[in-house]
C-alpha cells in the first residue's frame, strides 16, 4: 500500500519530507485537470524518468495536480490493450497512482487517423485525459514524422488535434504539448492556434524551440503571449527549479498552470512548496533539497521497493536510479553520484548510500 496520510513521513532514516500533504486532488477524488482560473502543478512526461514507479513516489511526497506518461510512439499499426496497460500501469487504477494522482495519457504520432485510433483505444482501456506531443527533439523520432518536426506543419497539428478530440468521449480532455518552433520562436503563435481550433482543451508550451534542445535559458515570454492571445489555459514549461523560478515565471506569462520535470526530479519537494506558493495546498515544504546522500537515501531505498513492487526488473531499477540521479546532479553538487555510477544491482545501490551516509551526515 503506497498511499500515506497527511504529514506521515517515508519510513526509516527519520527522512524530512512530510508525503501527500493535504493534497485536495487527492481528497476530493474528482480529477482536476487544466481548468481557468484554478492553478495547478503538472509533472513533466519524461521518457525513461517519469515512468510509473517515478510517479508513484512523486505523488507519494505530493504537491502535484496530476501527471503525464512519457510518450507512446503510434507509427505504423495501432498498439492493442496490452501496450497501454503496460506503459499506463494506473490504467488499471482509475488511472490514478496509488497515491491517487490522476495520470495523463501522452501519444506521439504523425498520422490523424491511427493516432485518434490508439487515443480510443487508450480510453477504452481506462485513460481518463489524453496529450499529445509535438515537442520531442529526438531525431529518431522526428524522422519518423513525429514530435516537434511537426511543429513545421501548422496544419497537420490541428487534423492530428481534431481527429483525436472527435474520436473521444465529449468528457475526456485532449491538450497538447508543444515547443515554441523547430527553429523560429514565432512559430508558436501559429501552432498553438492550430491546436487550439483542433479542440485541445489545454497547451502546455517547452519555452525553446526544437533547435535549442534543453540549453538553458528557456524563453517563458512568448508563453505568455500565446496566453493573452488565445482563450484557453496555457501550462508553462522550462527550466523551473525553485519557486523564485515559479514567481518569474508567473510574472512574465500571467500562466496560473506550471509543469515541472528536471526541477522535480532534483527538488523532489519542489512540487510541494510550489502548490503552497500558489495557494493549491498547505505545506511546509521547502522548495530546495538536501544534496547529501543521507537526504537521498531514503528516497532512493523507496523508489527501489516500489520498483520491485511494480516488478521491475533489478536491472531497470538500477539504470532508473542512476538517470534519476544524473539530473537530480544538474549543479554538480552531488559528487558522491560518481561513485553510484559504477553499482549493479538495488541492493548494492542502497548498501553504498548507507555507507556513504555515515561518513557524510545530512547538511
Ligand atoms: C529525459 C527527458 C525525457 C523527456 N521525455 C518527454 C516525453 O516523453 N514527452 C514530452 O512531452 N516531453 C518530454 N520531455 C520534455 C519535458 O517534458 C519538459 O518539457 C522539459 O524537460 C522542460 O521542462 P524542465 O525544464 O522542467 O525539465 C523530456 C525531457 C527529458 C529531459
Amino acid at each position: 500500500m503506497l498511499k500515506r496520510r497527511v504529514n506521515e513521513t517515508v519510513p526509516g532514516e527519520g527522512n524530512r519530507i512530510a508525503v501527500a500533504a493535504h493534497n485536495p486532488v487527492m481528497a476530493s477524488g474528482s480529477a482536476p485537470w487544466i481548468k481557468a482560473g484554478v492553478p495547478a502543478l503538472v509533472l513533466a512526461p519524461m521518457d525513461g524518468v517519469t515512468d510509473a514507479p517515478m510517479r508513484a513516489l512523486l505523488s507519494e511526497i505530493g504537491g502535484f495536480s496530476f501527471c503525464v506518461t512519457e510518450f507512446l510512439r503510434i507509427s505504423h499499426s495501432v498498439p492493442g490493450p496490452r501496450a497501454f496497460r503496460d506503459h499506463t500501469p494506473e490504467v488499471a487504477n482509475g488511472c490514478r497512482t496509488p497515491a491517487g494522482l490522476p495520470v495523463q495519457v501522452q501519444l506521439l504520432g504523425g498520422d490523424p487517423d491511427k493516432v485518434a485510433q490508439a487515443a480510443l483505444v487508450a480510453v477504452q482501456v481506462g485513460a481518463r485525459a489524453v496529450d499529445l506531443n509535438f515537442g520531442c527533439p529526438a531525431p529518431t523520432v522526428n524522422r519518423h514524422d513525429g514530435g516537434a518536426v511537426l511543429l513545421n506543419h501548422p496544419a497537420r497539428i490541428r487534423a492530428i488535434v481534431s481527429a483525436v478530440r472527435t474520436a473521444l468521449p465529449r468528457q475526456v480532455p485532449v491538450s497538447a504539448k508543444l515547443r515554441l518552433g523547430w527553429e523560429n520562436p514565432d512559430a508558436i503563435h501559429v501552432n498553438a492556434e492550430s491546436a487550439a481550433e483542433g479542440g485541445a482543451a489545454w497547451l502546455t508550451i517547452h519555452g525553446r524551440t526544437k533547435s535549442q534542445g534543453y540549453r538553458p535559458p528557456a524563453y517563458w515570454m512568448p508563453i505568455g503571449a500565446v496566453r493573452a492571445r488565445l482563450g484557453i489555459p496555457i501550462v508553462a514549461n522550462g527550466e523551473i527549479w525553485s519557486i523564485e523560478d515559479i514567481r518569474r515565471c508567473r510574472d512574465q506569462t500571467g500562466c496560473q498552470h506550471f509543469m515541472l520535470g528536471r526541477g522535480a526530479l532534483a527538488y523532489p519537494t519542489l512540487a510541494l512548496a510550489a502548490a503552497r506558493e500558489l495557494g493549491i495546498c498547505r505545506s511546509a515544504a521547502k522548495d530546495r533539497f538536501g544534496r547529501t546522500p543521507a537526504e537521498w537515501l531514503p528516497l532512493v531505498k523507496r523508489f527501489i521497493e516500489i520498483n520491485g513492487a511494480m516488478s521491475a526488473s533489478p536491472r531497470c531499477t538500477v539504470a532508473r536510479v542512476k538517470q534519476w540521479l544524473r539530473i537530480a546532479n544538474h549543479d554538480g553538487q552531488m559528487p558522491w553520484f560518481e561513485s553510484i555510477k559504477r553499482r549493479e544491482s538495488p541492493e548494492d545501490v542502497v548498501d553504498h548510500l548507507v555507507a556513504l551516509a555515515a561518513i557524510s551526515p545530512a547538511s
